[in-house]
């Protein structure tokens, strides 16, 4: 579980490289007229395995070649969901996690599925200008995808939720003081999300942890960040409950985050 957690994260980062030198590798590869070769493959593939992080069950898996795919490329299919939708309650409504999940979570990675069949169309046709001009749907769907599938796994019911202990604690307390002024300190920092963004705990590059903000879809590690936790602000993530208070959001969704989820990524970053 641990190597198999190792490769995944490891995975997660090499997608948002992937996303970053997209079109470079794409030129590259046009203009060299090399043959197709496994990049998009491989990297998408690896973002499923890493999304199955924590999960009881995989939360990514792999489909059968659909016909629209050439080269071999295997979509990305919506990963299971750990829990049912009402598990959350009261702090998340059922009806949130059923649009949040079947709905929003659904159309980024049926866009990005189309999206990369477009681009591998493109590809063939030696296209680099559309393939280049994909690019932007590709991150936004693409970390939406990422974004979401870590959050469920970042979340667990009430029923099953324990404080952080061990090493991550020790991590937390050493950087914030105590576990409550870090999550004061983040739900701060994530309430000021201007529009639609997420708030993350994260590994930095030198095995620190720190608190960091990106906006609408971006991925963490589209800045060599290591996700451990996310909470998504996007208004379809809380406004049907706690309308337009982001903070009272903000403030009940730490009892129902899956702390142990959150320290095995820690430890998986750490071993890296
Ligand atoms: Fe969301």
């Amino acid at each position: 579980m641990e190597l198999a957690l190792m490769a995944n994260l490891r995975l997660v980062t090499l997608l948002a490289a992937c996303l970053c030198i997209w079109a470079t590798a794409q030129a590259s590869r046009l203009l060299d007229h090399d043959e197709p070769s496994e990049f998009s493959v491989k990297h998408l593939g690896t973002t499923e395995e890493a999304m199955a992080v924590g999960g009881k069950r995989s939360l990514l898996q792999r489909s059968a070649l659909p016909g629209g795919f050439s080269r071999g490329f295997s979509p990305i299919k919506l990963p299971d969901l750990p829990y049912e939708y009402g598990a959350l309650e009261p702090y998340i409504s059922g009806q949130i996690m059923e649009l949040h999940y079947s709905k929003h979570h659904k159309s980024y990675v049926d866009n990005l599925n189309k999206l990369m069949n477009q681009t591998v169309e493109a590809e063939e046709k030696g296209d680099l200008a559309k393939v280049i001009s994909l690019q932007g749907a590709i991150k936004f769907n693409g970390g939406g995808h990422i974004n979401h599938a870590i959050f469920w796994t970042n979340l667990c019911p009430p029923k099953d939720f324990k404080p952080p202990s061990g090493d991550l604690l020790a991590a937390i307390e050493a950087k914030w003081k105590s576990l409550e002024n870090f999550q004061s300190t983040f739900s701060a920092q994530t309430a000021g999300v201007q529009g639609s963004g997420w708030g993350w705990l994260v590994m930095k590059p030198d095995g620190s942890i720190d608190t960091v903000t990106m906006s609408n879809q971006d991925p963490v590690a589209t800045l060599g960040l290591t996700p451990l936790l996310g909470i998504d602000v996007w208004e379809h993530a809380y406004y049907l409950q706690y309308l337009n208070v982001r903070n009272d959001y903000l403030k009940q969704i730490w009892n129902v985050v899956n702390w142990s989820n959150v320290e095995e990524r820690f430890a998986v970053a750490k071993a890296k």
